[in-house]
């Protein structure tokens, strides 16, 4: 039996990849701010440090896979510290215990929101290390015109730290496929509000457009984390793959692929 941590299981993508995966036959350990069997908060420095403790008291020190997925998409500060600083601080802390693995997998959620303008002073900020200077810069952020860029700098930041990652001794090196998912919209409690008219639907859908299928339940990127944690996944190697019904082929076109 593989044994798998999940951030964010108390709701939306990650409560629906640990069914998922309870499903298949894998012991999950649930990670959240509420509601899981591991109750911390990922923006402070002591949450990180009980979550890294209580896994290890869990476990015994060996898991299979990471499934770095909580996040936030307020227009604050502590987005940045649960994006980015929480999905790394998950990642980095707990890459210890997969060492006595066969097969040790890890994935971060990210978003297609990380093809979106970012805040560049911000995206630095993160990539250095600095959590007092990128939460100092995000709150300034936040009282401007475009607070929105709080949200995809994070996602952005993420998407960079992976690059620079997952090639490394550590990760590649240590024979762990680290890769992350850019999920378009899903219908979680998270965008709730964002999707609650036709009207808004509609404003939604010119900003994230989605010609393959429309919005989505977060069952599919579930799967496709499931995939990338999987035994089967030896080879992907700091890859975002996005699963949003087309939207990186509609803003990117031939760019990249
Ligand atoms: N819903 C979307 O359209 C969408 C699109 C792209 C990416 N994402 C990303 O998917 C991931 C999951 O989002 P979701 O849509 O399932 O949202 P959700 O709100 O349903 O679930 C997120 C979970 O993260 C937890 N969380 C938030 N802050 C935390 C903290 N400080 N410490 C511990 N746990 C915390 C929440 O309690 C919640 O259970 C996020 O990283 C999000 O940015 C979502």
């Amino acid at each position: 039996m593989r044994t798998v941590v999940v951030t964010g299981s108390a709701s939306g993508i990650g409560k629906a990849t640990k069914a998922l995966l309870e499903a298949r036959g894998d012991r999950v350990i649930g990670v959240d701010i509420r509601d899981a069997d591991i109750t911390v908060d990922l923006t402070t420095a002591e949450g990180r440090a009980a979550l890294v403790d209580q896994v290890r008291a869990l476990t015994g020190g060996r898991i299979d896979a990471i499934v770095a997925n909580a996040g936030l998409a307020h227009n604050t500060p502590a987005t940045i510290g649960v994006n980015y600083f929480g999905t790394v601080a998950t990642l980095e802390g707990l890459r210890p215990q997969l060492a006595g693995s066969a097969a040790p997998r890890a994935v971060a959620t990210a978003s297609m929101a990380s093809l979106f303008p970012v805040d560049a002073e911000l995206v630095d900020l993160c990539l250095a290390g600095d959590e007092a200077g990128a939460l100092a810069r995000a709150a300034v952020v936040a009282d401007g015109d475009d607070a929105n860029v709080i949200y995809s700098s994070s996602k952005v930041a993420l998407c960079r730290w992976l690059r620079r990652n997952a090639a490394t001794p550590e990760w590649a090196g240590a024979g762990i496929p680290v890769n992350a998912i850019a999920p378009g919209m899903v219908e979680t409690p998270m965008v709730a509000d964002l999707i609650a008219t036709e009207e808004q639907r509609a404003s939604i859908r010119e900003l994230v457009p989605m010609p393959l299928n429309g919005f989505m339940g977060p069952g599919g990127p579930a799967a496709l984390i499931a995939w990338l944690i999987s035994v089967e996944n030896t080879h992907l190697c700091g890859q975002v793959v996005f699963i949003d019904g087309g939207s990186d082929v509609v803003i990117r076109g031939e760019s990249t692929w």
